[in-house]
């Protein structure tokens, strides 16, 4: 489903070039569920972030679908992004102005031909993640944990072929934690593909494979239960 041949991203920073990804090569076939691990600055979240084509690598290719990301013209790749792929941010990125309930069914203003159950399913991921109570609040108004459940009912509106989801579990007790991993498990299930990315070994332990990443580069790429922590 997706590949990344040898990709770097470079960011320029006042006079310095920080090297945040250094040669990845990565496939992720239709269907896994794939943990990305590693250390704070490691470049789990750029490689994350051009996986969901909200950026492009340095140099190298990334293959979505079987077509090279970096020749989607502007249309196809926000129609790719907003209808493939569902994304969880590390910020949430909920918009200020809208309820939650208006912030969870923000992907159907960018979707030409939204699906008539979209409303009912909105309905029940803000039950699933526990804020049935706080749907006409605003994010202003919610706690991080909320926000970040908030971003994930959001993310799973339109049941995406590939859910990104970057630290998730990040500012959750272990009880909505449990119920967010329920809910990617789920997705899992469903036969969507999902990339976690997760500093907690506990919570990657939920995917079949892991992928550890050190200094922007795979350090470890492996099934699970051979994963040494
Ligand atoms: N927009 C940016 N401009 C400049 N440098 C950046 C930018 N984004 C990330 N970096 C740098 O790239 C490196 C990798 O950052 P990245 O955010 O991918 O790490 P991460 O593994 O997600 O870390 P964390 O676990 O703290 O979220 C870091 O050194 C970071 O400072
Ligand atoms: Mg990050």
């Amino acid at each position: 489903m997706i590949e990344l041949q040898d990709v770097h991203r470079r960011y320029a920073m006042s006079g310095q070039t920080v090297h945040a990804l250094a040669g990845v090569d990565l496939r992720i076939d239709a269907g896994e569920f794939v943990a990305i691990t590693g250390q704070s600055g490691s470049g789990k979240s750029s490689l994350l972030n051009i996986l969901g084509c909200l950026d492009h690598p340095t140099s190298g290719h990334y293959l979505i679908e079987g077509r090279d990301a970096a020749t989607l013209d502007d249309e196809a790749g926000s129609d790719l992004r907003n209808r493939r792929i569902g994304f969880v941010f590390q910020s949430f990125h909920l918009l200020p102005r809208l309820t939650v309930l208006e912030n969870v069914l923000l992907p159907l203003r960018f979707h030409r031909d939204p699906p008539a159950d979209a409303h009912a399913r909105a309905d029940m991921l803000l039950e699933r993640v526990g804020l049935s109570q706080r749907r006409d609040h605003r994010p202003g108004e919610l706690s991080g944990g909320q926000m970040q459940r908030a971003a994930i009912a959001r993310a799973l509106l339109l049941q995406p072929a590939l859910l990104l989801a970057d630290e998730p579990t990040g500012n959750l007790d272990s009880k909505s934690a449990a119920d967010v991993l329920a809910l990617i498990d789920e997705v899992h299930r469903d036969g969507q593909t999902v990339v976690l990315v997760t500093h907690d070994a506990d919570i990657a332990a939920h995917a079949p494979r892991q992928v550890r990443l050190r200094d922007g580069r795979i350090e470890h790429d492996g099934p699970t239960h051979a994963a040494t922590h």
